[in-house]
């Protein structure tokens, strides 16, 4: 979910709903604001669907120079108008939008709120009702009440903003492990989960951290930490073009992303490599993984696939031992570690709450940790050792497909730089100027050719129930990856398998005209992961191949070029990504903004 808060600026319903539609990648099931209007009412305006279906509902009359607004991604409770935000107390005193989870909902309901009406299933509501008891009925002032109820809420994530319809020239805030920002403006504050919302407004934020909470004023901000004493925090400037984010002409972002892959290859060899190819990357960085006997791979969704990939480069590359691992699993199931692990955070968003928890514990063991990823400045980036940008542009198409691209090229590159640290002869021999290169131009023959891949979605997927992709090695790494792309955002159920174990249960499900699809970049697999097709085809599967050229064989679908073997991935994955465009937007499905889905998952 994302929230956002404005207090003090006459346009405040303009900048709340501008804010939110670029917090959608949090989240676009419902989405609400509450404002103050200049004539001294207020206004609440809540709807299920996206922010174009909320500004739909707005009037003049909504426009307001104080407000809160949220855009959802439904966890505690369905879809439904009342479980949108803001909730509000019974008496509609206080409001309050809410990203995160609190833990234990149920036990603050059982235990102060017995008899109170709930209008909602969030959990979020009884943060609001709770602090109405609190001023109600005990007396507390607001800002004590507001303390109170945050010092009741255990085990939880929350990042919230609360108006006091009595008071609106205040709005309060707290912040624990989702993430918060407070805007400095002219005249005016403004809050948000992510800078993005808020850079028409300013370019200056400052950082809550966990346990803070906040006053926030027009011309006042106080920040009281998890003791209650009043603090200062870091103050930062983001500087990002607003219009990087523009569609174009594209239909959807998802096939806008997919075109500017070479250039991104372009953008990384040219940051980080030199014209002679040298690496060029933080000595300190490189020293400190140089001196890890283990390094740690953690990401979750795409990131987690790109992850795979870049454990057989480190491992290649630097010779050492590398383990990849999914964010949510590790953050409470943590493996036996090594003596001087390093870890490597990949997360386009840089906000994914299951990443960021596992690097929480990171943090508190003080080991050494990078982050590779697309938002300056986005928590995991800021808590992290290291940071490396990815330079993709904003990725907006909720399925991911240059962060993965750019994220396998930066771990090559990395992995090259650490190897070369390392004085090893393979990493020194890795021309990765020229690979980059030619990576750039083979996505350029691919992305040429969307013509043939939109015929094989409308031939063989957009009315398949289910489809296979099938490889080996690093082959069968981008499976998993194009699998989820089809999942995503075509509802096709896919599965991206080892094409070796097929045949150990899974063969089971193959029907007439199941697609199945094998990926064959590596000449050591090559004929095996033929034969695996070939079983599938002799039980009725329709089969595609997508081969690099130096394998490819008269028949092959999709011939992609010729490229080092630890880059093949960069190349084998866009048809795959080609493929599940065109069989969504055939199905007439919304390409960028799939069903149940979420850019960025916030909560754990
Ligand atoms: C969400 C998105 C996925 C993404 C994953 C990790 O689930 O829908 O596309 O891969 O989060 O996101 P991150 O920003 O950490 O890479």
């Amino acid at each position: 979910c994302g929230v956002v808060g404005v207090v003090g600026n006459p346009k405040a319903t303009d900048i709340l709903v501008q804010g939110l539609e670029k917090l959608q990648y949090r989240g676009y099931d419902s989405a609400g604001i509450f404002v103050e209007t200049a004539d001294q009412q207020t206004h609440l305006v809540k709807t299920t669907g996206s922010i174009n279906d909320l500004q739909k509902k707005l009037t003049a009359a909504d426009q307001g120079s104080t407000g809160i607004g949220h855009t959802r991604w439904a966890t505690h409770g369905g879809v439904t108008v009342e479980n949108a935000h803001p909730q509000y107390s019974d008496d509609e005193r206080f409001y309050l939008v809410h990203n995160g989870v609190i833990e234990n909902f149920q036990e603050l309901k059982d235990q102060y709120l017995q008899g109170v009406s709930f209008k909602s299933q969030t959990d979020t509501e009884v943060v609001v009702q709770l602090v109405d008891k609190f001023v109600t009925i005990d007396h507390l002032s607001t800002t004590d009440a507001f303390f109170k109820v945050i010092s009741l809420l255990k085990d939880s994530s929350y990042a919230m903003v609360m108006m006091d319809r009595k008071d609106p020239t205040a709005l309060y805030v707290a912040k624990n492990k989702s993430p918060l920002l407070i805007g400095r403006g002219t005249d005016c504050n403004v809050i948000c989960s992510d800078s993005i919302a808020m850079l028409d407004v300013t370019h200056q934020f400052v950082e809550i951290e966990d346990g803070d909470v906040c006053v926030v004023k027009a011309d006042q901000l106080q920040i009281y930490d998890s003791k209650r004493q009043l603090v200062t925090r870091r103050e930062f400037t983001v500087n990002v073009d607003p219009s990087a984010s523009d569609k174009g002409t594209y239909p959807y972002y998802m096939l806008k992303e997919i075109d500017e892959q070479p250039n991104v290859m372009r953008r990384l060899s040219a940051k980080y490599l030199s014209q002679d190819g040298q690496t060029v990357l933080d000595p300190n960085l490189l020293k400190a993984m140089a001196n890890a006997d283990r390094i740690y791979l953690v990401g979750a969704g795409t990131s987690y696939h790109a992850g795979l990939v870049g454990k057989m480069q480190l491992e290649r590359l630097t010779g050492i031992p590398t383990e990849v691992r999914v964010a949510s699993e590790f953050a409470y199931d943590e493996p036996l570690l090594s003596e001087h692990p390093f870890f490597i955070f990949l997360s386009q968003s840089g906000e994914t709450a299951d990443s960021r928890q596992v690097l929480v514990n990171v943090n508190q063991q003080h080991y050494p940790s990078l982050t590779i990823t697309n938002v300056a400045n986005s928590t995991l980036s800021r808590e992290a050792t290291f940071t490396l940008l990815l330079d993709a542009g904003p990725e907006i198409s909720v399925a991911s497909t240059k962060a993965y691209t750019a994220q396998i090229a930066l771990e090559a590159i990395l992995a090259k730089a650490v190897g070369e640290h390392l004085n090893r002869a393979v990493a020194r021999q890795f021309n990765l100027k020229q690979q980059l290169a030619l990576v750039a131009q083979g996505m350029q023959m691919i992305v040429d050719e969307k013509a043939q891949i939109e015929k094989v979605a409308q031939d063989a997927f957009v009315n398949a129930q289910q489809a296979f992709y099938i490889g080996r090695g690093i082959d069968y790494t981008v499976s998993i990856e194009a699998a989820l792309k089809l999942k995503e955002i075509s509802y096709v159920h896919a599965e991206g398998f080892a094409s070796g174990e097929l045949k150990h249960g899974t063969i089971a499900l193959i029907e007439a005209g199941t697609p199945v699809i094998g990926i064959i970049t590596a000449s050591r697999t090559a004929s095996l992961t033929r034969s695996n097709l070939a079983e599938t085809e002799a039980r009725g599967a329709k089969t595609f191949v997508i081969a690099r050229a130096g394998l490819s064989e008269a028949g092959d679908t999709f011939v992609i070029p010729d490229v080092d073997e630890l880059l093949t991935p960069l190349l084998s994955v866009l048809p795959a990504q080609l493929l599940a465009y065109y069989t969504s937007l055939n199905k007439g499905l919304n390409v960028d903004l799939p069903r149940n889905l979420a850019k960025s998952v916030t909560v754990e």
